[in-house]
């Protein structure tokens, strides 16, 4: 009898929303169920077991989690009642017990910080008729209890660093869904850094709510900030390129900075949420820095890597934010340049101390986002444009989208497609840019030698 076939053998279907931490969370829990029999599954039909990672950001993400739930509920029906349903991720944590009333035909419901306890709940499960919850923010740090094997994610891998975040911005779930600010140890990172490497990631994104407050136990015992960690990231054989992300502009530390400069893995490229350019509503979401702070800080990120890109997320509509307060968040865009931006409506989130303010209206918030992001994507399409000419080292990470193309990445995390007839993934080459799209661009190789030391 083969793997395969065996009686015992699972489907495990996994549909992750939100950031790159719960997509991280979503491969981890795949992990932790592969040695009880799961196998993971494209689709949810036919699953034995499905799980939705969640994200509670703003409204719209929620909405879509009940959405998907009433679909999985008729799936469950159709299959005789077979189908375990988890809910895991930051919805699971903020509204756990509402959840379960409004969707009491799921069978569990586990935070961010628990679900290394999956295996357990799931046998509770079995055994209980009722929906079992766990939302505690366990003191054991659940990457101590995750399976040391984990399945490659590629070229490209994410790996969590740091879970949580204690400043509580006005507008913003995230320090009551993952918790405090924890960081993993050294050792716990590079170990899981070296097997990524050593199963084929190139590339890897070291992951954080605020990556950079990024404080770790090392194995001296002193305590490490993430401009070492990278350093010692940098060391490790088959790494070519490192990054990290998200960012707050306060914990951009001076050695991090200097790093920019003298890691030589480190992309050239910055993701740095600011979300407002007026400093009224930098006071009023708590963000404990002004415009020119993060003038600042651009200005020596510029100095020390002179051919650094930056991106960044804007909210419109926060409570308190009249024409002017608008007019220098549009002022500190034109002025810095992006590459890149996320930006979005305010969305009033439950239980944070913006959402009991005085609301805007829907339409200015809609129509300020609307003029923001016209602006954004000209000056992403001009990143583009200004890329085209230039030779830059590229990641190749498959096969492209057309026959005979090859799928890569600049420096910048643009996507590029190149011709070429042998597969390249996970060397890093020197190519033309030839052509820019609004989201990708074209390129030739110029030169075949590995860049890598
Ligand atoms: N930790 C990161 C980002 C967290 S969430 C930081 O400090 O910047 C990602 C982005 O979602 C935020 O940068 C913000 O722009 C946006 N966001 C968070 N809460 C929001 C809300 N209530 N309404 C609209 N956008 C929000
Ligand atoms: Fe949210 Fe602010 Fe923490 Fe970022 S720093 S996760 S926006 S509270
Ligand atoms: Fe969403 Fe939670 Fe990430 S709220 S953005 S999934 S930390």
């Amino acid at each position: 009898m083969t793997a395969t076939d065996r009686p015992n053998t699972r489907k495990l279907h996994v549909m992750t929303h939100g950031c790159q931490m719960n997509v991280y969370d979503s491969a981890r829990m795949a992990d932790l169920l592969r040695p009880l029999g799961y196998t993971t599954v494209d689709a949810p039909e036919g699953a034995d077991m499905v799980i939705l990672n969640t994200c509670h950001i703003r409204e719209r993400a929620e909405e879509k989690v009940f959405s998907l739930l009433g679909r999985w509920r008729k799936l469950k029906e159709e299959q005789g009642g077979n189908m375990m349903i988890a809910v895991t991720g930051c919805v699971a944590q903020a509204e756990g017990e509402v959840l379960l009333k409004r969707a009491p035909f799921v069978d569990i419901v586990v935070g961010p910080q628990a679900y290394h306890r999956l295996p357990e709940l799931i046998a509770q499960a079995h055994r209980k008729t009722g929906a079992v919850i766990d939302t505690d923010f366990p003191i054991d740090q659940k990457f101590d209890h995750l399976p040391d094997d984990a399945a490659p994610q590629g070229v490209v891998s994410y790996l969590s660093i740091q879970e949580g975040c204690d400043k509580f911005c006005s507008f913003c779930v995230v320090p009551y869904t993952r918790g405090a600010e924890s960081s993993r140890p050294v050792a716990s990172v590079l170990a899981e850094a070296r097997r990524m490497a050593a199963t084929g990631a190139r590339e890897i994104a070291v992951l954080g709510q605020n990556v950079n407050a990024y404080h770790g136990e090392g194995p001296d015992g002193t305590i490490w900030g993430l401009a070492r960690l990278l350093d010692a990231m940098a060391e490790i054989k088959g790494v070519e390129r490192l990054r990290y992300t998200t960012s707050h502009p306060n914990d951009m530390a001076d050695d991090l900075i200097a790093a920019h400069g003298t890691n030589p893995k480190l992309l050239p490229f910055l993701h740095l949420p600011v979300q407002s350019g007026s400093d009224k509503i930098l006071r009023a979401m708590n963000r404990k820095h002004t415009a020119d702070d993060f003038r600042r800080i651009v200005e020596r990120l510029r100095t020390a890597r002179p051919d650094i890109a930056l991106s960044s997320d804007f909210i419109t509509g926060h409570p308190g934010e009249t024409d002017a307060d608008f007019a220098a968040t549009m002022a500190l865009i034109r002025e810095t340049g992006f590459a890149l931006a996320y930006s979005f409506t305010y969305s009033p989130r439950p239980g944070t101390p913006a959402a009991g303010l005085p609301q805007l209206d829907a339409a200015l918030k809609d129509e300020r986002l609307y003029e923001l992001q016209a602006e954004l994507r000209l000056q992403q399409n001009a990143f583009n444009e200004a890329q085209v000419g230039k030779t830059l080292p590229v990641l190749f990470t498959g096969i492209g989208r057309y026959p005979g193309q090859l799928a890569a990445r600049t420096p910048y995390l643009q996507p590029v497609a190149i011709e070429h007839d042998a597969d390249l993934t996970g060397q890093v080459c020197r190519a033309k840019i030839t052509h820019a799209n609004p989201n990708s661009l074209l390129a030739t190789l110029s030169d075949k030698e590995r860049l890598a030391a």
